[in-house]
This record gives structure tokens, C-alpha cells and sequence, in this order.
């Protein structure tokens, strides 16, 4: 009996998501940016939110991230409806983003970049040596490859400074990241490594929303890629059974040739 209620409060557990966005609508005037769109991310998951511009793609981003509230629709994290949108409330909830715009200090070192503005609670600011440890240790977790914590992020390539803006986000301990087109101006050895750095979350046990428009990079890192299409959900596809064409049909709303899953 108490094994059978053990089971089945296991089952209930495994069945909510880390995150489950429900019926979102959102709107800037006239423009319908979402409309009833849903989402859902586990643990341990990578999923690829795609489409064309003006999609929806960042709109839901900034959702989940506190920036904007939804005109329509609900946010669940781990069960729990989010009733308050703010970056401070989706921070307090476990959601990181890193945005477009990595607002790195050019000046700064690595160290110095990913404890920026960030003071851990309860102990205040952080001495350097400690801080200096922690880095080196999210940039272990990453599997970075950047030369030193003390390295100024002036000498980084582009895509070591995505790992550092990652890397950022670890501070606050996050069990959901959404990326926002972390590889759009990588090039093809840079993505790879920012590959590497969301296999390394995914493994980490985090979710994660990787927004892109590159379907090869999706194909390689994503569980499931998630398909918008003029603000609605266009699509769901399990990545490593779906055929290049069947995406490119759902973002451009190409009639599809083979089955469409969910
Ligand atoms: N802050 C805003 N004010 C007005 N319109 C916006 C705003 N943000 C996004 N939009 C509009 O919403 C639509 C979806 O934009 P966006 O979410 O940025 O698409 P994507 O990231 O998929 O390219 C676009 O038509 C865009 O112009
Ligand atoms: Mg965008």
C-alpha cells in the first residue's frame, strides 16, 4: 500500500515538467506576437524553440524570463504557477537567460564578468580567490575552453564570451536556461564548442531552451525542437526521428511530407 502511493506520487512527479507554459498569448498593439502557445521543458532536456523572424521565438523567451507577463495563458515551474513577471521573480524561480546582447564588460576579466552585479546570498561579496574558484569551476562544468578565469574578456573569441555569459548564469544556481540564438554570429569551430557548453547543462541536469536559427546545430544539441510560426505553435518533433524537411515545412508552413509527431 504505502509502496503503491510511493509509486504513484513518483509517477505525478515525473509527469510535471520542470517548466509548462499553457495557451500564451501576447500582444504589442495590433501585433499578435503569441497566440496560445505551449511549451514544456524537463530536467535533463534540451528543447529548440525554431521558426522564422518574427516568429514569436524571443517574445516567449522574454515571457519565461519575467520581462514581459502574458496577455493570456499560464507559467508553471515545477508545478508551481508563476503569478509574478519579473527577471527578479524568474531568477528566484530558477530561471537563467542569456539574451542576444551578452552585456559583457570588455574590460573586465572572466572572474570579474561572471560575478558582476551578483552577490551570493547570505555571504555578501565574495572574496576574489573565492570567486576566482568558483569560475574556474563553471567554466570546469562547461568544458570551456578559455585559458584562465583571469583572462580580460577583450582577448575571448566570440564564442568564449557565450560561454562565459553561460557560465554567468551558473551564480544563481538555475535549473532552466533559455538561450537566445547563442551561435548567430559563431563561427562553425565556436558553435561547436557552444554545443559542448549546452551538452554540459543538459548533463547537469538542467533544461534547456536553446533558440536558433541554424537547424543543423538544433539537430545536433536538442531532444526536441518546437516549431512557431506566426506566434503558434507549429509543430513538436522529437529531434533525432525528424527529418531536416518536415522542420523546414513547419517553419515555413510548406506542406509536409512525412508524419508530424504530437
Ligand atoms: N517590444 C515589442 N514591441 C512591439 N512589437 C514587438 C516587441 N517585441 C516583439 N515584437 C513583435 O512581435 C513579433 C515577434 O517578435 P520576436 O518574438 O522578436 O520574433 P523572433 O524572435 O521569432 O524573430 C514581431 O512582429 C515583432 O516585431
Ligand atoms: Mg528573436
Amino acid at each position: 500500500m504505502v509502496e503503491t502511493q510511493q509509486s504513484n506520487k513518483e509517477e505525478l512527479m515525473a509527469a510535471t515538467p520542470l517548466l509548462r507554459a499553457r495557451g500564451i498569448s501576447k500582444y504589442f498593439g495590433a501585433v499578435q506576437a503569441l497566440v496560445d502557445v505551449d511549451l514544456e521543458v524537463d530536467a535533463h532536456e534540451v528543447v529548440a524553440l525554431v521558426g522564422d523572424n518574427a516568429a514569436g521565438k524571443s517574445t516567449l523567451a522574454r515571457v519565461i524570463a519575467g520581462v514581459h507577463a502574458p496577455d493570456e495563458g499560464t507559467l508553471e515551474i515545477d508545478g508551481e504557477q508563476v503569478r509574478t513577471f519579473t527577471t527578479r521573480a524568474a531568477r528566484a524561480n530558477g530561471v537563467a537567460t542569456v539574451f542576444q546582447e551578452l552585456a559583457l564588460a570588455e574590460n573586465l576579466d572572466v572572474t570579474a564578468n561572471i560575478f558582476l552585479g551578483q552577490e551570493l546570498p547570505d555571504r555578501g561579496l565574495l572574496d576574489e580567490e573565492a570567486m576566482e574558484t568558483l569560475a574556474r569551476g563553471y567554466l570546469k562544468d562547461l568544458n570551456a575552453r578559455i585559458p584562465s578565469p583571469r583572462t580580460p574578456v577583450a582577448h575571448l573569441t566570440a564564442g568564449q564570451r557565450q560561454c562565459v555569459a553561460i557560465a554567468r548564469t551558473l551564480v544563481g544556481k538555475p535549473r532552466i536556461i533559455v538561450l537566445d540564438e547563442p551561435t548567430s554570429s559563431l563561427s562553425v569551430a565556436q558553435t561547436a564548442e557552444v554545443l559542448t557548453h549546452i551538452e554540459q547543462l543538459r548533463s547537469m541536469g538542467l533544461g534547456v531552451v536553446i533558440i536558433s536559427h541554424n537547424l543543423t546545430d538544433i539537430r545536433a544539441v536538442a531532444d526536441r525542437i518546437e516549431v512557431l510560426r506566426h506566434g503558434r505553435n507549429n509543430g513538436s518533433f522529437i529531434a533525432a526521428e525528424t527529418a531536416y524537411e518536415d522542420i523546414i515545412a513547419a517553419i515555413t508552413g510548406a506542406p509536409r511530407t512525412s508524419r508530424r509527431l504530437a
